[in-house]
């Protein structure tokens, strides 16, 4: 493979692909409303803004963070809206010196909305001055170099910075510390994904019944992004083959062909786990070892079917290897062997997949290191 010709991203993944980026903006819902699920996270950002109307100031800094495709994009736009004003986009990556930033500053205008994505991957000195225009809205604008250099203050108009990340936890703390308001989103559950889709299918002009959408949401992994896409390949196959009116039987014969199965697992999910069951009789086994076995670098089993097997509660880690849960073992159709259920550690099927997913240390406490 080379890098002329990237390998296609797997249809549950989670990042936006060329299409999602193209067809996006017009399922975007507009309004807070119109936003699915989250309540939480609704209801707060509802007050933060309708305050920040009575007072008359533009809104508190926003900072919104969260796996891809759960909606960050999609509340930084709708912030901006509901708070009527105009909205300036730009990404961490964009801002590799703090005279990039300077630039966007100081052509603010007031009560303008600016959403800065992958906040987390600004430079350094950038950062820095955001500090700053966060807090006192006003930078210091650096001319010349070495001892001669001198900083320019310079004044900038209220405005709502509305961060976004993937990764919060790489957020220095001072940065975290001058959001007004933190807003954590958390995967949907498979009736919230319902109602994406029926909006997404609404405007999309297709007839879909209800078993559908429910059979479409169980496939889409707690996520809007890829119940869209999902939504978009059911489509295409229902065009092929003449199907007006989509029920839950054309939905899973679509879904089935992309080879996407009812939990939202894909063909690499799947073999992941068959082989740790067949292969290595439900582990524990190293991840190298069974990365062979699958015939993938390491890296993609790791990073692209680890983590929502683990999620799933399907798959744990261990420090001796990887291990098939009871539920992997219930997914494939099999039947754990009694000997290896008692090999198995009796929390592991106390532990709730969140957990399993951020902590290790219920499994540390019974597995001997990796040799
Ligand atoms: N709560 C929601 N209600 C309806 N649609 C949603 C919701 N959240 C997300 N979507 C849909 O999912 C798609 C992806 O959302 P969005 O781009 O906002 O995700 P994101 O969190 O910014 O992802 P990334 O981290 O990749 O930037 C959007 O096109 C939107 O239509
Ligand atoms: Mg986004």
């Amino acid at each position: 493979m080379t890098d002329e010709q990237p390998e296609e991203a797997p249809l549950v993944a989670p990042a936006a692909d060329p299409e999602d980026r193209a067809v996006e903006a017009a399922l975007r819902p507009r309004n807070l409303d119109d936003f699915v699920g989250q309540k939480r996270v609704r209801r707060q950002l509802s007050l933060v803004l309708e305050a920040s109307r009575l007072r008359g100031r533009s809104a508190d800094h926003v900072l919104l963070s969260g796996p891809p495709g759960l909606g960050k994009t999609t509340l930084a736009m709708i912030i901006a809206a509901e708070m009527n004003a105009p909205l300036r986009i730009t990404s961490g990556p964009a801002i590799q010196h703090a005279g990039d930033l300077a630039a966007i500053l100081s052509s603010l205008t007031e009560g303008e909305v600016l959403f800065l994505d992958e906040i987390h991957r600004m430079s350094r000195p950038a950062e820095e001055m955001l500090y700053m225009a966060m807090e006192d809205f006003r930078v210091d604008i650096i001319v010349g170099k070495g001892p001669g250099a001198t900083a320019i203050p310079l004044e900038l108009p209220p405005f709502t910075l509305v961060g976004a990340t993937t990764r919060a936890g790489l957020l220095p703390g001072p940065l975290r510390d001058r959001f007004g308001f933190t807003g954590h989103l958390e995967f949907y559950s498979t009736e919230e994904l319902e109602l994406v889709l029926r909006r997404s299918a609404m405007l999309m002009d297709m007839k879909v019944n209800s078993a559908a959408f429910a059979e479409i949401a169980g496939r889409s992994r707690g996520t809007p992004r890829i119940a869209n896409r999902l939504l978009r390949r059911v489509r295409d196959w229902a065009l092929v083959h003449g199907i007006d009116l989509i029920d839950a039987r054309a939905a899973s014969a679509a879904l089935d062909m992309y080879e996407v199965d009812a939990r939202g697992l894909d063909r690499l999910d799947r073999s992941v786990l068959t082989a740790l069951i067949t292969k290595f009789n439900g582990g524990p086994v190293g991840l190298s070892t069974l990365a062979i076995a699958v015939g993938e670098e390491p890296e993609t089993v790791e990073t692209v079917a680890e983590p929502y097997l683990v999620r799933e509660g399907m798959l744990g880690r261990t420090p001796r290897g990887r291990i098939a849960t009871a539920a992997a073992w219930k997914h494939l159709g099999l039947e754990m062997p009694p000997h290896v259920a008692a090999a198995m550690p009796e929390d592991l099927f106390s532990v709730a997949p969140e957990s399993l997913l951020d902590s290790e240390s219920v499994l540390d406490s019974w597995a001997q290191p990796e040799s």
